[in-house]
This record gives structure tokens, C-alpha cells and sequence, in this order.
């Protein structure tokens, strides 16, 4: 099978009602939470994509079974004990740093040698910034260049609660560290940086010995040894960033309004409708409720007359850092040039993103300034493609690929786009909405 797609023609006028895959993250929270419970959980809506069936597979090594219909998956948990499995077992994240940097929280306490192992991007990304923390417990690991998957994890059976300050505003990291706790005598502290709650919110639902205090700019989190953890039955939302692919594609549209239903709106995920708001443009929250402690609605966007440019505060980065590379092609079109700081960690993603935002402005005409951690970004109002462009994305990054296609589809010009098979590790219906909203 063609695994590029060609796109020759811009996407014309639409006012369309769409809706998005469940949630990556809650997935792949629900799954792990579930693998410890006390008998049956289900969802409903979850994300059936590569990271999550490689999250239904790690579980199922680790000894818990679970079926799948569609997006509706039932898992068979045995408690929080209940992970049953032979030595020398392997654990494949494939492409997924939350699985693979979560689960990690989980084994701090296995009798035997754990490998996990992962793709070629996953293999590049940074996996000390766990083991660090994780080896505070009494857990021991092996890393490959002492840093890098594929690596071991031996679990011991006195582990100690640890003082930890999490300064890189990485959830997976937060998480790793409050499951590594659950597991541990005594009361493990955090100092964390801002950055997506899930795993703090499913805690407090499930009644978990969890305290948080909400400070200016970060939280502090205490968790205790967890004994029982009660079935958990969860409809997931739709996913924001998903959604913010056609979040963008309307914005960068003319005269189209789109509404996403039933989308997660936790605070903690909400930068791109903050930073898109700045730049002048509408986007309503309808519906808003709170389900099991997270709050979802449906979003109505429509396409602005003028979008301003924007000098990102950087307080808004961790809510939208998966969102960085589609709302690059909205700054290309301001009527200005924008101005995004202290990116780093954007470098440390599927693939380095921030030059895959240069990469992506500089073909398409957008004259862009950066640094190590940093973009400026020159917008154009007028920006209108005729050249062929081609994009090659060696490390399979999905966002890329996805980013792509809105360009193509907002600016013109004639694209050939490699990777298309990316999109399976978190959109696998991506292309199907693209085709809804271009009839
Ligand atoms: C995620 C956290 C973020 C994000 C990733 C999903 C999560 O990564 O980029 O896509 O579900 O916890 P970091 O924790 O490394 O920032």
C-alpha cells in the first residue's frame, strides 16, 4: 500500500459537526489503573491506536487479560498485586513515551528483570530523566548509553519513599514517580513543575491516599502506599489534540465554522484554545460538564478575519506542547511575526519538533529565526503556496505527518507527504474526518 498521500488543492468552505478519537493519555491511563484494580473495568470511546494497543499488550505480559470490540475494551484486573509473569519477560512501548515512561512507575517493585524496549524514535528519547527518579526508590536499572532504550528495570521488594523535584514539567515523569509511590511504604513528595493532571485526577476519583496543593507555578503532590484499587468504569473524551489538527485547518480556512464534540477540556491541556484566543480568534466551549473529575464540552470554532501575532507566554507551554507544531502554521499567517521561548522540551518529543517547525515554515516561504529553545516566526496574511513540496519524516512523527496535511490543505501548493502509517500510533481516522470535511 501507498504509504504517501498527494494533496494539489486547498480545502474549500465547511460548517461541519465532527468527532474525535478518545483521549491518548486518559487511555492509556485507564488501561494501566485498570491492570491494578480489583476485577472488571471497561471503557467506552477509547482510543484504539498503536501506543494504546501496545499498552493493552504490556499489561497482558504483565499477566492481566482484556478484550477488545471496537473502542469498548474490558480488562480483568487481579489487584494491585496481580501482575503474574515469567523471567527475562520483554515489554515493547513501540512509539509510546507514555507507556513506556508510566509503566516503568508500575515495575519499581518486579521480582524479576524487566526489558522494555521501543522504536527507532523512542529509542532516541530520553529515558534517565525516569530511571533517575525510579532508582531513588531502590529500583535498578540498565540503560543503553545511560540513557537511552532498550533498557532493564529490576524491581526490589523494599522500596523507600522518595523527596523528588520534577523540573521539567513532564507528566509522564510526574506519573512514573506517583505510581512508583502507590507501590511504596511511607509517603513520597513531589515538587512538580505545571503539566497535565490525569493521572492526579483518576487518583482522587478512585479515593487513592493522594494530596495535592495547588502553588503558582507548580504543584505538591503526596502519595501514600495504595492497598486496593477499587474497578473503574470510564467513557473516554475525545482527544484536544487531536482536535486541534481541525481546530487549526478551520482557523486557517475561510468563512467555515466546525464544531469537535464532547472534547476534554481539562485545564491543564487547554494552551492551544488559550494561545489561539490571544491571536484574536473565537472558539466557544458548549456543553461544559465534569465527568469523573475531568471536564469535557464540545468546541465551536470559527475562521477569524485577521489573526494577530503572538508573543507566547511561557507559562502556557506545558498546556499545548503537543499542539506547538499546528499552531506554528497559524503564527505563518498572522499579521506579525510571533515569538515562542523555552521550548526545549519540544526537542524531546516523537522527533525533534521545534526544527520540524522551522523545516515546515522555511519550505512553505515563512522566514523563521531559532534558537535551541526558541522560535520567530514571520508571519504573512497573504502566505499562498504554488510550489511542490515534499516531506519526508524519517522518524515517523505523527504530529509531522498530521501537520502536514493541514498546511497542504490551508496554504496550497502541490504536496507529496510520506509517513502517512504514522497517524496509527494516535489518529488513525485522521485522513477519513480530512475527506468528510473536504465533501
Ligand atoms: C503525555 C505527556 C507529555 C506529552 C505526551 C503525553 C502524557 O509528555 O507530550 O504526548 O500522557 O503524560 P511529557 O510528559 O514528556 O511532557
Amino acid at each position: 500500500m501507498q504509504n504517501s498521500i498527494v494533496i494539489n488543492s486547498k480545502i474549500k468552505k465547511f460548517n461541519k459537526k465532527i468527532t474525535v478519537c478518545g483521549d491518548k493519555s486518559l487511555s492509556i491511563r485507564w488501561i494501566l489503573f485498570s491492570s491494578l484494580a480489583e476485577g472488571v473495568s471497561k471503557a467506552k470511546n477509547l482510543l484504539v491506536s498503536e501506543d494504546v494497543l501496545a499498552t493493552l499488550k504490556a499489561i497482558n505480559k504483565l499477566g492481566i487479560h482484556y478484550s477488545l470490540n471496537n473502542s469498548n475494551c474490558k480488562i480483568y484486573g487481579k489487584g494491585i498485586s496481580g501482575y503474574q509473569y515469567k523471567k527475562n519477560i520483554i515489554i515493547n512501548a513501540k512509539n509510546s513515551g507514555t507507556l513506556g515512561r508510566l509503566i516503568l512507575g508500575l515495575l519499581v517493585n518486579s521480582k524479576n528483570k524487566i526489558r522494555l524496549i521501543g522504536d527507532k524514535s523512542l529509542s532516541k528519547r530520553d529515558f534517565k530523566r525516569i530511571s533517575d527518579p525510579l532508582s531513588k526508590f531502590g529500583s535498578k536499572f540498565k540503560l543503553s548509553k545511560n540513557k537511552y532504550l532498550p533498557l532493564t528495570i529490576s524491581g526490589s521488594s523494599n522500596l523507600k519513599p522518595i523527596k523528588y523535584s520534577e523540573n521539567k514539567g513532564s507528566a509522564q515523569c510526574k506519573s512514573a514517580i506517583i505510581f512508583a509511590g502507590m507501590r511504596t511504604q511511607g509517603t513520597t513528595f513531589i515538587k512538580a513543575k505545571k503539566s497535565r493532571n490525569h493521572t492526579e485526577i483518576l487518583c482522587k476519583h478512585l479515593k487513592l491516599p493522594i494530596d495535592i496543593k495547588r502553588k503558582k507555578n507548580f504543584d505538591l503532590i503526596k502519595i501514600k502506599k495504595v492497598n486496593k484499587i477499587k474497578s473503574l468504569n470510564y467513557d473516554i473524551p475525545s482527544d484536544i489534540s487531536s482536535s486541534a489538527f481541525f481546530i487549526v485547518l478551520t482557523v486557517l480556512a475561510k468563512d467555515s465554522i466546525l464544531t469537535i464534540k464532547n472534547v476534554n477540556i481539562n485545564p491543564t491541556r487547554v494552551g492551544i484554545i488559550t494561545i489561539l484566543k490571544k491571536m484574536g480568534i473565537k472558539i466557544i466551549f458548549k456543553n461544559k460538564r465534569i465527568y469523573k473529575g475531568e471536564k469535557n464540552a464540545d468546541l465551536v470554532i470559527r475562521s477569524p478575519k485577521k489573526i494577530k501575532p503572538i508573543n507566547c507566554p511561557v507559562k502556557l507551554n506545558s498546556g499545548a506542547i503537543d499542539e506547538f507544531l499546528v499552531i506554528f502554521l497559524v503564527a505563518a499567517k498572522a499579521n506579525g511575526i510571533s515569538k515562542f521561548k523555552k521550548l526545549s522540551e519540544l526537542n524531546q518529543k516523537e522527533s525533534p519538533r521545534l526544527k520540524w517547525g522551522e523545516k515546515i515554515l522555511n519550505k512553505i516561504g515563512i522566514k523563521t529565526i531559532t534558537t535551541k529553545d526558541s522560535i520567530k516566526i514571520y508571519g504573512n496574511p497573504r502566505l499562498n503556496i504554488n510550489k511542490k513540496i515534499t516531506i519526508n519524516n524519517f522518524l515517523k512523527d505523527h504530529r509531522v505527518f498530521m501537520t502536514s496535511v493541514i498546511a497542504a490543505l490551508s496554504f496550497g501548493g502541490k504536496w507529496k507527504i510520506h509517513d502517512k502509517d504514522s497517524i496509527n500510533t494516535s489518529f488513525p481516522n485522521f485522513l477519513k474526518i480530512v475527506k468528510d470535511l473536504k465533501n
